[in-house]
């Protein structure tokens, strides 16, 4: 894997999700938020409605370790369906490097579901060691988990989700992994810092397909910045900060 912007050298998926420190550009009232998602050139998020098919072994490598670098990792409930999300942390290595650069060894995961339509069933529930908090409009519970699940009951304002993070449960950074249509929902309440991007060269077409962003329309497009680019078995790994 190369770095072609803003300098150029070799890298890794490691080093580039290594020393992050995202937890310091915190602002007061809110976490710091970065999405990670992946696509086809033609902005598109899944195929066959899998991100499967896009991922490489490159990608999912940067993919787990930008886990390493925040406090949480938050899904929609579309993605913790069709992905069947299990527990965040996928090895000891894994949490040792989150615990040398002084995060906790476990990530929370963050679920937003308005409905509370998530199956019991669904591994990242069914683990023992997995801290979840379930984002809901319901006033219902899940029956049958074996996580430790807290629920709060904020409907669908994300603002008011991620200062309940923030002042809460102490959560500074958030790592969004999508899917789309929450993404949409966090672009609009101004709430995203960063995306990474990894630009996988297919072409996929379909006007249903989802792109990385869809559900709700934004008033404005978000303009970004880019930070950073690499290229890596052909793929294109960047990473942009949200402007103004
Ligand atoms: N390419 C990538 O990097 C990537 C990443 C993730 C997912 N995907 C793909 O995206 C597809 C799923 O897309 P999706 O848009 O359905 O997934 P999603 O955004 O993960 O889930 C949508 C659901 O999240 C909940 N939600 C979203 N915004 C909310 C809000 N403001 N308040 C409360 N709940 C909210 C709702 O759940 P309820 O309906 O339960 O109320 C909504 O139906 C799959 O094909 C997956 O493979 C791709």
């Amino acid at each position: 894997m190369r770095l072609l912007y803003p300098a150029a050298r070799d890298t890794s998926p490691e080093a580039m999700a290594s020393g992050l420190r995202l937890e310091e550009r915190a602002p007061a009232e809110r976490p710091y938020l970065v999405l990670n998602m992946v696509s086809t050139l033609d902005g598109k998020a899944a195929l066959d409605w899998r991100t499967k098919g896009l991922s490489t072994e490159l990608d999912r490598r940067l993919f787990h370790h930008l886990r390493t670098q925040v406090d949480a990792v938050m899904i929609g409930a579309g993605t913790a369906r069709v992905e069947r999300y299990g527990r965040i942390m996928k090895s000891d290595e894994l949490r040792q490097k989150r615990v040398h650069e002084g995060l906790a060894a476990e990530p929370v995961a963050v679920v937003v579901s308005a409905r509370l339509d998530l199956p019991a069933d669904l591994p990242l529930l069914q683990t023992p060691e997995q801290e979840v908090v379930i984002a809901t409009g319901s006033d219902a519970m899940l029956q049958g988990t074996a996580a430790r699940i807290e629920y709060l009951r904020t409907g669908d304002d994300l603002p008011l989700l991620m200062a309940k993070l923030r002042e809460g449960h102490g959560v500074r950074s958030v790592l969004c992994e999508g899917g789309p249509t929450l993404n949409s929902h966090l672009l609009a309440a101004d709430l995203v810092d960063e995306l990474f991007l990894t630009l996988n060269p297919k072409l996929s077409g379909g006007a249903a397909a989802f792109t990385i962003v869809a559900g709700r329309e934004l008033v404005e497009p978000r303009e970004l910045a880019l930070v950073s680019v690499a290229e890596g078995d052909g793929d294109l790994f960047t990473r942009w900060r949200i402007t103004g």
